[in-house]
């Protein structure tokens, strides 16, 4: 069995967070995204796994998995999860595989979709009942069967959304080869599916198990870190001094965290700074970003992210790596930003 995450997306719904980085290497309660996708792959026993990255994003991919024995795979140009699959047909040759999209996180792993793959199935999907069908893939069932499946459509059938994790068997390269781009220009994994389907193939949904997300869209990121950090195991490696910690929360190798209050879950990076600050509960602290003289809660602040006396508490906020917050004595009183294309701030 092989693994196959992708990551070669344009990442369009996270701007401006994704104008210079991937998705996948946005982190949540203190990692990759992408990170949890390789341990949950890992610790299903799939060990051979390719990664399909775009030009845009092999750089930061490669940099976040380094340490990982994975294989790089160049899509060019973001054709759709088919087409992502087509690419990688040299890596995969006769093997199965699973297919894991590198934005998606699942809380108790995968075993339970690779478990449903035996023999005559050639297709496992993972589903969740959402209340937003129209946003997803959506499958019609019979029993443990798929007898339908659709993308994104306007009229859902029913409640049932794929997840991003989906195992085959190297059939469905064949069913990918004759595919035509759907409305929206790409090529849908979901129209190989139903090609399957078509041709008489079994393909099973299996239901997800605890939580499931998809990180298109920043509440989703803050949602999913809220999540993760919701599991965290309190650990303090960094120095605290006359600081108060309250429930989970773990401080980093090289951290400090000194005369403030932070109250768990929360992660305090490696090399971060936690100075006369609030950090409040569902928040993470990149690899060397600050809170000085501030307060934070609900919230993500990526690498060397900074936040600097700023008097009003910060909340339901994401700083993008390198990121500052600052304010500074001294008239005139006002705001001075220089925000990047598509940044967002809503001032109180
Ligand atoms: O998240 C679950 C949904 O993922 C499913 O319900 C849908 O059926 C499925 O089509 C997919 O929809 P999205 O619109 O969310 O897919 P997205 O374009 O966000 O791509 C998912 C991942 O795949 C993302 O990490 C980027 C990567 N990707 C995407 C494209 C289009 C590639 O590596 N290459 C590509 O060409």
């Amino acid at each position: 069995m092989k693994g196959l995450i992708l990551a070669a997306g344009r990442g369009t719904r996270l701007r401006p967070l994704t104008h210079t980085r991937p998705k996948p290497v946005i982190r949540v309660a203190g990692r990759p995204i992408i990170h949890y996708a390789l341990d949950n792959l890992l610790a299903a026993g799939v060990e051979e796994i390719g990664v399909v990255v775009s030009p845009e994003t092999e750089k930061d991919l490669r940099e976040a998995l380094s340490g990982y024995p994975v294989r790089y795979i160049l899509q060019e140009e973001p054709q759709g999860l088919a087409h992502a699959v087509a690419v990688a047909g040299d890596f995969l040759k006769e093997s199965p595989f699973v297919l894991y999209l590198g934005d998606n996180l699942f809380q108790r792993g995968i075993r339970p979709y690779l478990e449903a793959f035996r023999e005559g199935v050639s297709a496992v999907l993972a589903l969740v009942r959402v209340g937003n069908p129209r946003q997803f893939g959506v499958a019609v069932m019979e029993g443990e069967r798929i007898v339908r499946l659709l993308e994104k459509p306007k009229d859902p059938p029913s409640d049932l959304a794929v997840a991003g994790v989906y195992v085959f068997t190297p059939e469905v390269l064949e069913v990918i080869q004759d595919l035509k781009p759907s409305a929206r220009g790409e090529y849908e994994i979901t129209d190989a599916i139903q090609g399957l389907i078509d041709r008489g193939k079994k393909v099973v949904g299996v239901e997800v198990e605890g939580w499931w997300k998809d990180t298109g869209r920043p509440a989703d990121l803050l949602d999913a870190n809220r999540l993760l950090l919701e599991e965290l195991s309190p650990r303090v490696e960094g120095e605290v001094e006359e600081s108060q910690l309250t429930g989970r929360v773990v401080v980093a190798r090289g951290a400090r965290v000194v005369g403030s209050t932070v109250i768990g879950p929360a992660f305090i990076g490696e090399g971060a700074l936690v100075e006369g600050a609030y950090v409040g509960p569902f928040t993470s602290l990149g690899p060397g970003a600050r809170v000085v003289r501030s307060e934070v809660e609900y919230s993500i602040l990526e690498d060397q992210a900074v936040l600097e006396n700023v008097a009003l508490r910060l909340q339901e906020s994401i700083l993008g790596v390198g990121a500052e917050v600052k304010s500074r004595n001294g008239l005139p009183r006002a705001h001075r930003l220089i925000l990047g294309d598509l940044s967002q701030v809503e001032l109180a």
